[in-house]
């Protein structure tokens, strides 16, 4: 009989997990408490918009092996493992919120009727784990033996169940050599290169993985700033670099500083974890701070172009985060909707996936002393604009000839935060062109 597999939360990490783990072959069933989501499931819909997993939800359901319910003593009861996937958001002190893991530890706790093994996937501080296994101990109702390991996951969104399928690498945290065994076994189908640690190391992996690239965002935007200010092209410098494999081609683009449920999240855990052990982290904070700053950059530039927003058309292209998601979780995108519309701007804003996450920020309609329309293709935002920004680098906006800025706005004015067009195009077209770092 195939190894049977629980999965507590079914956001980014645990569905992504549970349809890849039954994509392999386990027995897999999805628990989550919300009714409405896990009925969604069943009927073969995605609660999240991810290439491929839709389809792969719906096959491996279709053939047995992928179950959803809200009902965690069913799931927990004889599993041989069970992922926990649950959020660990933000708490205003910067630290995470362990509430769900609490609570799912202790559903555990009361449910597990044989042996079975625990393996956090959420991101956690330092010392959870530990936490983690004492607190199920305390709480177990059958005398069995649980124990738990750390796995985290290093999943982007938009490619998640590519990130999952082809992971560059598999972390496995473990305190002893059965829970290290088992672990190896699940993964053994997936033909990846895995590393494996003791517990806190593999915890602390996640953070300093998740934080060096953020680093690194944060360090090119640095340069980029700079480079307008000396004249010279951070497009071409990260060029430059990126030919010594130490520092590699990736993550070097600059932009509008990143955002997502991730970065903004793990860097400023990372510093409390450090305040509170009577460290400071300093190259992290550095990194914070900088993409604070980034984030409305570009907004005071043009503030300063255009004295006001008030009245004023202003077309807002991409709203995600970043392109190939919906998620808006801390997009830069909300930062510059709040000064536009505080300002009193007429907002047109279009983005191909992320409209209905962005309307429970800001609904259709009056906002503030400004208002947000909702458009479905770019030409209806930039008809009539006074200036135009890009917050996120869609193709569908990437695909905009230069040609059509001029054309069809009051103003040809754009900023751009994601550096999608060559300066020299858009000159000859007639448009006036500020992007980052050029
Ligand atoms: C990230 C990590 O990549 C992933 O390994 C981890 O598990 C979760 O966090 P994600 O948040 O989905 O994934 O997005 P990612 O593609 O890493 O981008 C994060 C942010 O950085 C985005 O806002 C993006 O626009 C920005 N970014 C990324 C840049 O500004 N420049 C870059 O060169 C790369």
């Amino acid at each position: 009989m195939s190894m049977k597999i629980a999965v507590a939360g079914t956001g980014y990490v645990g569905l992504v997990a549970g349809v890849c783990f039954a994509e392999k072959g386990y027995d897999v069933t999805c628990v989550d408490v919300d009714e409405k989501k896990v009925e969604m499931m069943r009927q073969g819909h995605s609660p999240i918009y991810e290439e491929g997993l839709e389809e792969l939800m719906c096959s491996n359901n279709a053939a047995g092996r992928l179950h959803f319910t809200t009902n965690h003593q069913d799931a927990y009861r004889d599993a041989d493992a069970i992922f926990i996937g649950v959020g660990t958001p933000e708490l205003p002190d910067g630290s995470a919120n362990l509430s769900y893991i609490a609570q799912v530890s202790r559903q555990i706790a009361e449910s597990v009727e044989k042996d079975c093994l625990v393996v956090v996937k959420s991101t956690v501080p330092v010392g959870t784990n530990d936490k983690v296994e004492q607190f199920i101990k305390d709480f177990l109702v059958h005398d069995v033996k649980v124990e738990v390991a750390s796995n985290p996951e290093f999943l982007a969104q938009g490619t998640a169940v590519h990130d999952t399928l082809y992971a560059a690498r598999i972390i496995i945290g473990t305190q002893s050599r059965s829970a290290e065994e088992l672990l190896l076994k699940i993964y053994e189908p997936f033909g990846l290169p895995i590393v494996s640690v003791k517990r806190r190391s593999a915890e602390m992996i996640k953070y300093a993985s998740n934080d060096f690239l953020a680093l690194k965002i944060s360090y090119m935007n640095d340069i980029a700033n700079l480079c307008e200010l000396v004249g010279a092209d951070i497009t071409d410098v990260a060029k430059g670099m990126s030919y010594d494999e130490r520092i590699g081609s990736r993550f070097l683009n600059a932009g509008i500083g990143f955002g997502g449920s991730c970065f903004p999240k793990d860097t400023k855990a990372l510093e409390y974890l450090a305040r509170h052990n009577g460290y400071q982290l300093k190259t992290v904070e550095a990194c914070v701070a900088v993409n604070n700053r980034q984030k409305t950059r570009l907004f005071y530039k043009a503030q300063e172009r255009m004295i006001t927003f008030n009245g004023l058309k202003v077309a807002v292209l991409g709203l995600a985060f970043k392109a190939g998601t919906d998620d808006m979780r801390e997009a830069p995108a909300i930062d510059n909707l709040e000064l536009l519309l505080d300002q009193g701007a007429l907002v047109y804003a279009y983005d191909p996936k992320a409209v209905m996450r962005s309307q429970s920020h800001f609904p259709e309609g009056a906002i503030k002393q400004g208002s947000i329309t909702y458009v479905n293709d770019p030409q209806e935002a930039l008809r009539g604009a006074h200036i135009a920004f890009i917050f996120t680098e869609w193709p569908e906006v990437k695909a905009i000839n230069p040609v059509t800025y001029k054309e069809l706005m009051h103003t040809a004015l754009v900023y751009d935060g994601r550096n999608l067009y060559n300066q020299g195009k858009m000159l000859e077209a007639g448009v006036e062109y500020y992007s980052i770092g050029r």
